[in-house]
């Protein structure tokens, strides 16, 4: 199956369509994306780790290398991401004396990496995740315990935003969060948002990031999603999505290629998802996968490490399965 028309395109008029990229996939899928996407994500190259391993050394050469590839063809970026309790280095934490950093060292540093960051990419960044997966999956507590949360306390988050507003006070920010969709996270973060937006703290967006499977969740509880967080009037965006063959708890590792029924199924999951979108798309304005194509996917690596896993819209090959025929043509 060829496609014609580019699912970018395609969609032109609803939202964007955005793909995650790295340094490899960058140049292995160049032509794919060029062709059916008009917004990138860097998958790791832009998160605390890979920008700043030393306090005093910024590394931004990975990051400088998508951020041009987004400009020479006109792409968006959106930026991933500023504040996290993964992938940042142990020195954000430490007093250098054998110690704890405390509050005020800590919200320097966040400061500072923030506004050498998002200043930076202030040309060709027009949103960034500011704060990334701070709200807990089960539980009465909605704080996730980071080393964050235990060093600043609990206005780390309004404080990232406050920094980065006023590092681009033109960049959208956005808070972002996996299981949204789960009815008791998704208050828990509905709240968090609320709160911020109450106290005047300049939160523009809210990301989903839609890491989803044949089964879950429910196309009732997406629509619910969207429709409490919509209710807060803020952004939202698909931010990081794809639709694994296996069920979250499936850890089966016979397959080396997909069934015809998990074919099957999935067309059917995006053919869904895509006209809720489309419904939404006054407030939803970007669709980013993560990942462009099969060939490489995070979930090859997770939850079973080296377990292939086909969870994106174009295949192994970088050709485009039935499915990009089905959305594009509803
Ligand atoms: O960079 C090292 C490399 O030097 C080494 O050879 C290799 C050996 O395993 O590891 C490399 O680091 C890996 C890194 O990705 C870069 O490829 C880490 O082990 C691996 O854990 C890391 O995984 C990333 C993960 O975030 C870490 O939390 C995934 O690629 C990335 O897709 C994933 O992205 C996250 C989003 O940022 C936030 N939401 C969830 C999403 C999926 O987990």
């Amino acid at each position: 199956l060829q496609t014609e028309v580019s699912l970018a395109k395609a969609f032109q008029d609803d939202f964007l369509i955005g793909a995650a990229v790295n340094k490899r996939t960058i140049v292995s899928q160049s032509d794919l994306l060029k062709e059916h996407y008009n917004s990138l994500t860097a998958e790791n190259e832009m998160k605390f780790e890979s920008l700043h391993p030393e306090e005093h050394r910024y590394t931004f050469e990975e990051a400088d290398r998508i951020a041009g590839f987004a400009r020479e063809n006109g792409m968006k970026l959106r930026g991933h991401t500023l504040v996290w309790h993964n992938q940042t280095p142990d020195w954000v934490f430490d007093d250098g004396n054998g110690g704890k950093a405390g509050r005020d060292l800590l919200l320097d540093r966040m400061k500072s990496h923030i506004e050498t960051v998002v200043s930076r990419y202030k040309d060709t960044i027009y949103c960034w995740d500011v704060v990334n997966e701070a709200v807990t999956d089960e539980g009465a507590e909605w704080m996730r315990p980071t080393k964050w949360l235990h060093g600043i306390g609990e206005d780390y988050i309004e404080q990232a935003f406050r920094f980065a507003h006023e590092a681009d006070p033109q960049a959208l920010l956005f808070y972002n969060d996996y299981n949204e969709c789960n009815p008791g996270k998704r208050e828990k973060i509905y709240f968090m948002v609320k709160s911020l937006l109450e106290k005047g703290v300049p939160v523009h967006g809210i990301g989903l990031q839609a890491h989803w499977n044949l089964y879950d969740p429910s196309l009732g509880q997406i629509r619910e999603a969207i429709e409490r967080y919509a209710s807060l009037g803020v952004k939202l965006q698909m931010t990081e999505m794809d639709v694994s063959m296996f069920a979250f708890d499936d850890r089966r590792t016979d397959l080396t290629e997909p069934t015809s029924e998990m074919m099957r199924l999935q067309e059917v999951r995006y053919k869904q998802f895509f006209e809720l979108f489309r419904e939404y798309k006054e407030v939803l304005t970007s669709v980013t996968f993560w990942g462009a194509a099969d060939d490489y996917t995070w979930l090859d690596h997770f939850p079973v490490r080296g377990r292939k896993n086909w969870p994106l819209l174009f295949d192994t090959d970088q050709r485009p399965k039935d499915a990009v025929k089905t959305i594009i043509g509803q």
